[in-house]
């Protein structure tokens, strides 16, 4: 059983729209996010201490996970949940099937799959290769919602095991990272896919690393962009009421772990509108595992 429930019920308007990633990542959405609402308050919360997700296994981002989005709203009130993450994002559904996260349902939960996924099958492209952690790879989420909705569309996955780490602890300028990106993206353009989808957070952070890697007939797709603007459509639906005043950046980070190194690898990061300080440590209490049913 959880060791606390969420009380979604009590959240303002002017409460702050909460961001859940293992670390860094998410900040490329909210650099994405912030360009566009710059009136809003945001709570930024980075699971550091368990990071990295991708290589868990689903029951266990789900504790994980869960426990973090509990917190942010038992504990902060937010209005709005922003996973930030797309390891914990596979993971949602099974999660807010269970009896003690339905509190949580009672909140607009943002993720990138979902909106992604309906991009793709709307648009142009009919070859779209997925770059991604194990754990989402392995949920193939991404295949199966694109080709729900247009089985003309062929997808193909590769997990990147490393990547996420690699940017996580500011590793990217080492020659061994340059010549695993090529690994992983090498079947994918032997494939000639028309776009590609960057389906872990992290690898927003080394867009321009990709691009230089791929054809230029290659569109990269990134999910940031279809959060936000599924977060304004959210907003609007709320009729909510911005509180931060002359467009003043009103961001609070928070990680598990130990916060110098996550403040001093997201100033290395090519982030184009926010800046990362004041990041504190957060407790957030584990929420215990199922006893297993030994009937
Ligand atoms: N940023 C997370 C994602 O989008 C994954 C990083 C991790 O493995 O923790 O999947």
């Amino acid at each position: 059983m959880p060791s606390e429930q969420p009380d979604s019920s009590s959240a303002l308007p002017s409460a702050p729209i909460g961001f859940f990633d293992s670390g860094v990542g998410g900040l490329s959405v909210l650099d994405t996010v912030f360009h566009h609402l710059r009136d809003e308050s945001y709570l930024y919360l980075a699971d550091t201490q368990h990071m990295p997700y991708g290589e868990r296994d689903p029951q266990e981002i789900v504790r994980l996970a869960a426990s973090c989005l509990t917190w942010l709203v038992s504990q902060h009130q937010v209005k709005m949940l922003v996973v930030a993450c797309n390891t914990a994002s596979v993971c949602l559904p099974a999660m807010l099937e269970r009896p003690e996260y339905q509190a949580l349902k009672t909140l607009p939960i943002i993720n990138p799959i979902t909106p992604t996924c309906r991009w793709v099958a709307e648009g142009p492209y009919r070859r779209v290769g997925v770059i991604a952690t194990m754990a989402t790879v392995l949920s193939k989420q991404y295949v199966e919602r694109i080709q729900a909705a247009n089985p003309k569309i062929e997808v193909q996955q590769v997990a990147c095991e490393l990547l996420a780490t690699f940017i996580e602890h500011g590793k990217t300028h080492k020659p061994l990272f340059q010549s695993i990106l090529e690994e992983y993206l090498a079947p994918l353009i032997e494939w000639e896919m028309d776009a590609l989808i960057l389906g872990c957070t992290h690898y927003s952070h080394i867009g321009q690393e990709i691009r230089s890697q791929l054809p230029d007939s290659v569109d990269i797709l990134d999910p940031a962009d279809f959060i936000a603007h599924e977060i304004k459509q959210q907003l609007k639906c709320q009729g909510s009421s911005s509180v931060a005043e002359d467009h003043v950046q009103a961001i609070t980070f928070r990680v598990t772990g130990e916060p110098n190194e996550f403040e001093q690898v997201s100033d290395e990061l090519p982030m184009k509108n926010i800046t990362v300080d004041i990041v504190q440590a957060a407790v957030v209490p584990l929420i215990l595992p199922e006893t297993p049913n030994t009937d």
